[in-house]
């Protein structure tokens, strides 16, 4: 698996699975745990070893039953999680308590990526949230920290006041959306940016358009929008629900798109 460095010298490989739905009653975000661990287990036996989770998909058991059962070594994984702060910070005590759930649900004592999963308005919380997550990659709990759906003016008081900078934007990216200024904006700060749902957006103009740019290499569109991604040093981290289509989105690492190709997939949307 291709891997890329961050900019605190971590590696992280550019295709990752999400998982916001697995293990899950009718393959529904809000579905209850069905028990089991299929795609998870698809996913590894595919070769997947990022593995994107979050405390807000209230499913990390699930992939930390996945990674248990697959007898891979640990290491060998690259696990993201994220605070939930879709209602902000509720105060340290109650991150340190958040942060050992999922350690104890992702089965593990430390985590390869830890992201706050939301911005909020008050910036003063804001970095003391910031604050804690930099005390856990001191301890090296965290190996690399970062934020997900941030945008220039949130970045700007983690890039002034922060002790350790964010490695990772975790963004929507995709057809129809694809946030070049924000890419930008990222890549100027030495910040990764990881594009979540890159599979989503496409219509049927857009797929017919991406399924005759694949069509000479003998890719689909989906496999089409993936390798844009990449080319543009963006990861990726699309989800499936069938081991087949898993697979496809993995190989992506044998083609080169054309100029041209590009062009046209720029202007979708
Ligand atoms: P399915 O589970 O039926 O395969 P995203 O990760 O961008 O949110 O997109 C997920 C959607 O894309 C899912 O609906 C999934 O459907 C579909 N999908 C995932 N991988 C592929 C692929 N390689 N080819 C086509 N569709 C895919």
């Amino acid at each position: 698996m291709k891997e890329r460095t961050l900019n605190n010298g971590i590696a992280i490989p550019i295709v990752g699975s999400g998982t916001n739905t697995y293990g899950k009653e009718g393959n529904q975000y809000r579905g209850a745990l069905r028990g089991d661990t299929q795609e998870i287990d698809w996913a590894i036996e595919n070769g997947y070893r990022h593995l994107d989770c979050a405390q807000a998909y209230n499913n990390e058991e699930v992939v930390g039953e996945g990674i248990r059962k697959s007898f891979v070594p640990r290491e060998e994984f690259f696990i993201t999680t994220k605070l939930n702060t879709f209602e902000g910070c509720g105060g340290a005590d109650w991150a340190r308590a958040e942060i050992d759930k999922s350690l104890e649900k992702l089965q593990t004592d430390y985590v390869d990526l830890f992201l706050l999963h939301a911005p909020w308005d008050q910036d003063a919380e804001m970095l003391e949230a910031w604050r804690i997550l930099e005390d856990y990659y001191n301890r090296g709990v965290f190996k690399s920290i970062g934020v997900s759906n941030f945008k220039k003016e949130h970045l700007d008081l983690l890039l002034e006041k922060s002790n350790v900078p964010p490695a990772v934007n975790q963004i929507k990216s995709q057809v129809g959306h694809w946030n070049e200024d924000l890419i930008a904006y990222d890549k100027m700060h030495g910040i990764a940016t990881v594009a979540w749902s890159p599979l989503g957006g496409i219509d049927e103009k857009a797929r017919k358009v991406l399924d005759e740019i694949g069509q000479p290499y003998g890719k689909t569109y989906a496999q089409v929008v993936l390798r844009y991604q990449i080319e543009r040093d963006v990861i990726v981290i699309p989800k499936s629900h069938n081991q087949e289509r898993q697979a496809q989105s993995l190989d992506i690492f044998d083609f080169e798109l054309t100029a041209s190709d590009r062009d046209r997939i720029a202007e979708l949307g």
